[in-house]
């Protein structure tokens, strides 16, 4: 790994998979499935950008506003001399709110998997924070982390906002939080967490009227057409995404419309009408069942806050 830390410049970490190895496993599958980090491309990371905007995605407002109000708080517990690492970064937008409140912040050490995103984000952060050092690093966030020791005196704290903690299943979720803790030597988590709430909500959140979030999810498709010479009908896929009440989730499908052959790397692919392609899923939490779930990966879960109609939350855990 580059450790030179005086050029704002992404560093590659290793990648497990490839995208083409990947999406041939899960279309092999009996419920054919594709990785959701599959999502973030370049294009999909700016329609992702563009969900955050929808007046029905209330999770990145809500955050925000809490992160506002309570960034005075949040510098305290992250203290002096911080390494704030961001798993995940995307826009950068909510670690601008950190910074400005942070005492004397060490570094900024956000890791992503988009590179060319990160980078194009990154350059302008760097123009607005001329004197923060900056270790922006691209890779996946599913993998053992280990980041390089600063120089002097720094104390990691780590962000991962936007509720992408939900997106794993709930054993994924604990090993992934173990795996963060581990990366943060000693330091907290200042972890986002969208609520278990009215379904009506959470379903609007995720089949937006302006077909964003389809958008979105059919990038997949797009994106395996640009990059992997595939001939997938966008037009025969449906976005499709329900809450599961009694599993507390979101689901994501898309779902053939027809019966269509699709090829793919040297390879055809059948899908029945009607059959689904998981994509994604969006789990919801109590405050109480994340702070559970917190504390059996080995944190302490200290500081919660929420807002008044209960839409969001964001948690303070320490490592214990
Ligand atoms: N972490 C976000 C969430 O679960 C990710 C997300 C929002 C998302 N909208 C989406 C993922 C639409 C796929 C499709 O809310």
């Amino acid at each position: 790994m580059d450790t030179n830390l005086a050029r704002p410049q992404a560093i590659a970490v290793p990648q497990q998979d490839s995208f083409a190895g990947s999406l041939l496993n899960g279309l092999r599958k009996t419920s054919k499935e594709i990785a959701c980090k599959y999502f973030y491309d370049d294009t999909g990371s700016r329609l992702f950008d563009a969900i955050c905007e929808l007046p029905e995605y209330y999770q990145t407002r809500t955050e925000m506003a809490l992160l506002k109000r309570h960034a005075g708080e949040i510098a305290a517990l992250m203290g002096e001399n911080a390494e704030i690492v961001e798993f995940g970064a995307g826009s950068l937008r909510k670690v601008r709110i950190l910074l400005d409140a942070a005492h004397n912040p060490r570094a900024y050490t956000p890791l992503d998997i988009s590179g060319d995103y990160l980078r194009n984000v990154v350059r302008s952060l760097a123009a607005d924070y001329p004197a923060l050092t900056l270790r922006p690093l691209v890779g996946d966030f599913t993998l053992p982390l280990e980041i390089p020791a600063l120089p002097g005196p720094a104390r990691r704290a780590g962000f991962f906002p936007g509720s992408t903690i939900g997106n794993f299943k709930p054993d994924a979720a604990m090993a992934q939080l173990r795996r963060m803790r581990a990366t943060l030597h000693g330091g907290g988590l200042l972890v986002g967490v969208d609520l278990v709430k009215d379904p009506v909500r959470l379903h609007a959140a995720y089949n937006d009227a302006a077909g964003v979030t389809a958008l979105f999810n059919k990038n997949l498709l797009a994106r395996a057409n640009r990059e992997l010479d595939a001939d997938f009908d966008l037009d025969g896929f449906a976005h499709y995404a329900p809450y599961n009440a009694g599993a507390h989730r979101i689901e994501m499908y898309l779902v053939s419309l027809k019966r269509q052959s699709v090829g793919l790397c040297g390879q055809r692919f059948e899908f029945a009408q009607g059959e689904p392609v998981h994509t994604e899923d969006s789990h919801k939490y109590t405050i109480e069942s994340f702070r559970e779930m917190a504390a059996r990966a080995g944190f302490n879960p200290r500081a919660v806050w929420t807002d008044q109609d209960r839409l969001f939350s964001v948690h303070w855990l320490e490592s214990l």
